[in-house]
């Protein structure tokens, strides 16, 4: 099949790369001339390992292409994906100036009958809307085409996004006619995942209602864990015998010091403007947001009540992007962490293999290293904000002739506590008994 892919960011690029590896023809579009110019080069507008050689090698073969123009692809792709990005507005709703920027375009310049995938996280109802500003510019061209819009929402995660994208749990299409119910399985049948057709509006609901489910499983261990520390519990070992229990499922039970990125804190903020504005409180939700917010605070407090003070300390941060194998630092704790700690006259030292420069242009101040090592010379105490694999084997033994004092605070609870304290470190993680 020919498939136009619009948006050419993370969801687009994945989307567009996922599609060529399986054979169909992709043309990868978005306005961004410069964005173009640097994907025709092979080189990705954000830092995902997989993707990364496969966008040249695709592109070599003439199943993946790049351009800024909807109206040289249109009429040869019988399938058009929207993916484009849906920003935070001030009061958290979701910023559908994009997708109505797409299909207005799409509107003006598609000539017979075409299957329309919306991809990008929209809000629930969304697809009904755009359905009617596609017909309204097909009506001011004095035009009926048919047209299926389809909701397809997309779960990969930053870090295992074409893993994802090729291996999906499930692929939710909420379609309402037959013909593209076809098309689409067409288009999925070779993934071995599970299909779920279903009508648009309730595809967009299981979009945000999957991310906030994990949020509020992560919130629901983070607040458990501020229990567990006061009680002498340890979370780990809680979240491993609840995780036992098939229904309650082990994943997303990790402790630490909250989430972030560019999905959950966004979708979360626009379900809940979403759900207000409709009179419907959630306040499940509403608690998931609260524990989050104030989870690194909670964290910093810890630090602090150890330390004495942090005024005057030199800080180590052991990682700055949201999550490890990413160079995203959207919503990322580090930020907050670093805001705090500023606040509380504290020298910084970071390092973070891939996202120092993104953090670099935010905090021009703070010293920033290229190995985890040397973030810790002289430091009063190390933090750990992101589980990145080669913080975690860094020579900690080593490490204890570097820093001034031997605190550790682990905000991902990623170190083995026993080790750490049998190297001589004082060393605290989030909601166990104090080693
Ligand atoms: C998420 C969803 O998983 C994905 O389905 C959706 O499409 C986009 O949002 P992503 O943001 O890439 O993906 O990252 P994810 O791996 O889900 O982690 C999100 C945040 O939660 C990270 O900050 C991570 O550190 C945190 N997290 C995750 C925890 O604190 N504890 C956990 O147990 C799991």
């Amino acid at each position: 099949m020919n498939i136009a892919v619009i948006g050419a960011g993370y969801v687009g690029a994945t989307t567009s790369v996922s599609f060529a590896l399986r054979g169909h023809t992709v043309f990868a579009i978005d306005h961004d001339k410069e964005k173009i110019g640097k994907l025709k080069q092979a080189s990705l507008p954000f830092y995902e390992e997989e993707i990364d050689g496969l966008v040249k090698k695709l592109a070599g073969n003439g199943k993946l292409s790049f351009t800024t123009q909807l109206d040289e692809c249109i009429d040869k792709c019988s399938i058009l994906f929207i993916t484009v990005g849906t920003p935070s507005l001030m009061g958290g709703q979701a910023d559908l100036s994009f997708v109505e920027e797409v299909a207005r375009n799409i509107g003006n310049l598609m000539n017979e009958y075409r299957v329309i995938v919306l991809k990008s996280t929209v809000p629930v109802g969304t697809n009904a809307k755009i359905k009617k500003l596609i017909i309204n510019e097909l009506t001011k061209r004095n035009l009926k085409i048919p047209f299926d819009l389809i909701s397809n929402p997309e779960f990969l995660r930053e870090g295992k996004a074409l893993y994802d994208a090729l291996h999906p749990d499930r692929i939710v299409i909420g379609c309402e006619t037959q013909k593209a119910q076809k098309m689409m399985k067409e288009l999925y049948g070779h993934a071995k995942s599970k299909i779920l057709f279903t009508s648009p509006i309730d595809a967009e609901m299981i979009k945000y209602a999957s991310n906030a489910f994990l949020a509020a499983k992560i919130s629901f261990i983070n607040e458990l864990a501020r229990f567990c520390e006061k009680i002498g519990a340890n979370v780990t070992e809680v979240a491993k015998g609840m995780g036992m229990d098939s229904r309650i499922g082990a994943q997303f039970l990790q402790a630490g010091i909250g989430y972030g990125g560019s999905c959950f804190p966004k979708d979360i903020s626009a379900l809940l403007a979403l759900a207000s504005e409709n009179g419907i409180p959630l306040n499940i939700l509403q608690a998931v947001l609260q524990v989050n917010q104030t989870q690194p605070e909670w964290f910093l407090e810890k630090v602090k009540k150890t330390l004495g003070t942090l005024s005057g300390k030199r800080i180590a941060i052991l990682g700055l992007t949201f999550k490890p194998r990413t160079d995203d630092i959207r919503e990322a704790p580090s930020l907050k962490i670093i805001d705090y700690l500023l606040q509380n006259n504290a020298y910084i030292t970071a390092y973070d293999p891939k996202g120092t420069e993104h953090v670099k242009k935010i905090y021009p101040s703070i010293t920033y290293t290229s190995n985890p090592l040397d973030a810790l010379k002289k430091a009063d105490a190390v933090l750990l904000i992101t589980e990145w694999e080669e913080i975690i084997d860094m020579d900690w033994k080593a490490a204890l002739n570097t820093v001034s004092a031997p605190f550790v605070f682990d905000g991902r609870n990623a170190l083995d506590a026993s080790v750490m304290k049998q190297l001589g470190y004082h060393y605290e993680g989030i909601g166990m008994p104090e080693f």
